[in-house]
Parts: C-alpha cells; sequence; structure tokens
C-alpha cells in the first residue's frame, strides 16, 4: 500500500512510518515539524526508495491537494496534532487550530482526491484518536472504555480530539468517505519526545533530579508500547470494517505511582545508583487542573475481530524503553534544549 502518513516525524507517528517501510509499503511522511518532531526518528528508514518526506502543515490546505496530487495515496493514517495535555491548558488555541480545523483540511483534501478517483471503494482515511475523549473511569476494575462509551472530554486536549473525532465520522456518513477510527490509550517507548512522563522519569532519575508526580499518584492509565501500537495501527488500516472504530490498550493498567517505582526498580537494576534507589528521588507535586482519574480500555473488539493483541507487558516494554534511553543519550540530549522541555507546564 502507499500510505500517506500525517505526523510522521513525532513519537507514534514514525512507529508507523519504520514499521510500514518494514512491512513493504511506501509511505510519504507529511509533517510540519513542530517543536514535538523529529527526523531523526526516521532515519533509519529515510534512504529508503519506499520512503519520500513532504514538510507541510495540515492546516494548509492548497499544500495537502498538491501532495494527494502528486503522491496518488491508498491510505491515510492521520496522527499529525497537538498532543501534549499539559501544553494544551497552557495555550488551548493551538490545539483547536490544528486537531480541529487540521482534520477539517485533510478530510477536505482526501474527500477531494477521492472524489477526483471515482470514489476507491478500497481507500482509507484512518484517524489515530485518544481515550481521553471518552473522560474519567471510576475506579471499579469492571468498568472500561469500549467504542461505544458516550464522549466526555475534559481538556482542552480530549476536546479538540473528541471534536475530530466527530468531523471524521460525519464526512463517512454524508459524503460516503471510507473511514477508520482508533483511540488509543497512553502510549510509551522509544523516541517518546522528553517532556512526557516516561522519559521525564527516567532522564530525571539519570540527572539525579526530583522525580515528579502530580497529586498522591493514584491516576492510572493503560500503558501501550508505542511499536505494538502501530503494528495494531496497520493491521486497522488495512482491515478494518469502514465506518467503525476500535479500541486499541495495552492490557496494562498502572496508578502513575506504581509505573515511576517500576521505572525506578529497572534502573536499579540497569544503572545502579550509589547509596539508595532511584525511587528516592520520588516527589510529589500540585496536580494538572481537571486531571483524570482512570482511563482503561476494553480492548474486546479490536482482539475479537481482527486478532490483535499486545505482544509485551508493561515490565518488558519499560525496561526496552529505559535501555533504549540509557543507549541513545545523543537523542534525547538534542531534545532537551527545545522550548519548555524540562520546565513545568499546565499548571492552569
Ligand atoms: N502519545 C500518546 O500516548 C497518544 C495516546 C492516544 C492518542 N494519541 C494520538 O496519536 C497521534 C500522535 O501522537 P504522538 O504522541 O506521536 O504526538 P507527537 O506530539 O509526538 O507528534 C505529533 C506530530 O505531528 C506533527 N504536527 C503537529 N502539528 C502539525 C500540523 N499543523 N501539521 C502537520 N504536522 C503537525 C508534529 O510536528 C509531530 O511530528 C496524535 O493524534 C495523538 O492525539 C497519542
Amino acid at each position: 500500500m502507499k500510505l500517506l502518513v500525517t505526523g510522521g516525524a513525532g513519537f507514534i507517528g514514525s512507529a508507523v512510518v519504520r514499521r510500514a517501510i518494514a512491512d513493504g509499503h511506501s509511505v510519504v511522511n507529511l509533517d510540519a515539524l513542530t517543536y514535538a518532531a523529529c527526523l531523526d526518528n526516521v532515519a533509519s528508514v529515510a534512504d529508503s526508495p519506499a520512503y519520500a518526506f513532504e514538510h507541510v502543515d495540515i492546516r494548509d490546505r492548497a499544500a495537502l491537494d498538491r501532495v494527494f496530487a502528486a503522491h496518488d495515496p491508498d491510505a491515510v493514517m492521520h496522527l499529525a496534532a497537538e498532543s501534549h495535555v499539559d501544553r494544551s491548558i497552557d495555550g488551548p488555541g493551538t490545539f483547536v487550530e490544528t486537531n480541529v480545523m487540521g482534520t477539517f483540511h485533510m478530510l477536505e483534501a482526501a474527500r477531494a482526491y477521492w472524489t477526483r478517483a471515482g470514489r476507491p471503494e478500497a481507500f482509507r482515511f484512518h484517524h489515530i484518536s485518544t481515550d481521553e475523549v471518552f473522560g474519567s473511569l471510576p475506579a471499579d476494575p469492571a468498568v472500561q472504555f469500549t467504542e461505544t462509551t458516550p464522549y466526555d472530554p475534559r481538556s482542552p486536549y480530549s476536546a479538540s480530539k473528541a471534536s475530530s473525532d466527530h468531523l471524521v465520522r460525519a464526512w463517512a456518513e454524508t459524503y460516503g468517505l471510507p473511514v477508520v477510527l482508533t483511540n488509543c490509550s497512553n502510549n510509551y517507548g522509544p523516541f517518546h519526545f522528553p517532556e512526557k512522563l516516561v522519559p521525564v522519569i527516567i532522564l530525571n532519575a539519570l540527572a539525579g533530579k526530583p522525580l515528579p508526580i502530580y497529586g498522591d499518584g493514584s491516576n492510572v492509565r493503560d500503558w501501550l508500547y508505542v511499536e505494538d501500537h502501530a503494528e495494531a495501527l496497520l493491521l486497522v488500516v488495512q482491515q478494518g470494517a469502514v465506518g467503525r472504530s476500535y479500541n486499541i490498550g495495552g492490557e496494562n493498567e498502572r496508578s502513575n505511582l506504581k509505573l515511576v517505582q517500576t521505572l525506578c526498580a529497572i534502573l536499579d537494576d540497569k544503572r545502579p545508583k550509589q547509596g539508595g534507589s532511584y525511587a528516592d528521588q520520588i516527589t510529589f507535586v500540585t496536580d494538572r487542573p481537571g486531571h483524570d482519574a482512570r482511563y482503561a480500555i476494553d480492548p474486546s473488539r479490536i482482539r475479537e475481530e481482527l486478532g490483535w493483541r499486545p505482544s509485551v507487558t508493561v515490565e518488558e516494554g519499560l525496561a526496552r524503553t529505559v535501555q533504549w534511553y540509557l543507549d541513545n543519550e545523543d537523542w534525547w540530549r538534542a531534545l532537551q534544549s527545545r522550548d519548555g522541555v524540562g520546565k513545568r507546564l499546565g499548571t492552569g
């Protein structure tokens, strides 16, 4: 397949690009290269004849039309977005512009291209979204997000993603555009931008700095290894039923405190520190405003319909992730000097 991947220089998009090329697909990576992007994430495939890069902003409709015409994709995998909840609290405007208006322009450019091509049934517009659109769950482990859970976004980020999901469904109903949607839980893994929780903990631990945990650390997330997620996304774009959405989770619920303690134990093993444990550096900081208590995905649909399950436990995935950060210091040191990295964001 020829895939047009938006946001392919980001964390999840680059995992999709690397995996798609390894699987024999052609990829056009469309990315505006915001603060969150890093072309080193795709350096391993950049010389492949199956890879092309387009430095384009999804809010630029004329540029999108040019990219569709030039590359003739079989499917779009739309990941480009502003993705950091804390940044959405500090500056919600960009989230509306990119996540809502950018998705609108992507849908319109895709629709024009698909209509010109005679509305091929095989075309897909795959919209990648988040479980945060469903709001916050109670502690009861029997309650999880399914594909029919009502939307209840509570941050500017999740509200902008929910809006984009609604636009995608409307373009399917109104214009017949063949779409698929996925809503996934928190990702972690290699190439994760160093202001997100898992890399912050690893890198602060190594630097001897405090390990900040919001509130009392009881917020629960369902942790999904990014390479498992990329595999699931490529399965959905090829085999997902048109118009359907799939929840993708890691089957790995952990409180933030437990997650940080696990990371500390892995670091104690791989890079022992003198005179104690990295867990001694844990510090509780004022909570994020509107911090959702719990997210948990019921992954039955993707498991039963497409036969997909995550391949790693959170312990295995975190051990691989810690090792990757230990082995790739040049990568994260270069990103640590970027705007906002290392500062407390999203205090409201
Ligand atoms: N990271 C997670 O845990 C997670 C969980 C659920 C869903 N998601 C969704 O997955 C997608 C990818 O997330 P991520 O963590 O890889 O994000 P990221 O912030 O690491 O990467 C986003 C990429 O999009 C690009 N981009 C941003 N604005 C753009 C614009 N206007 N035009 C073109 N490119 C633009 C950036 O340059 C960057 O390369 C997002 O849609 C996000 O909402 C992420």
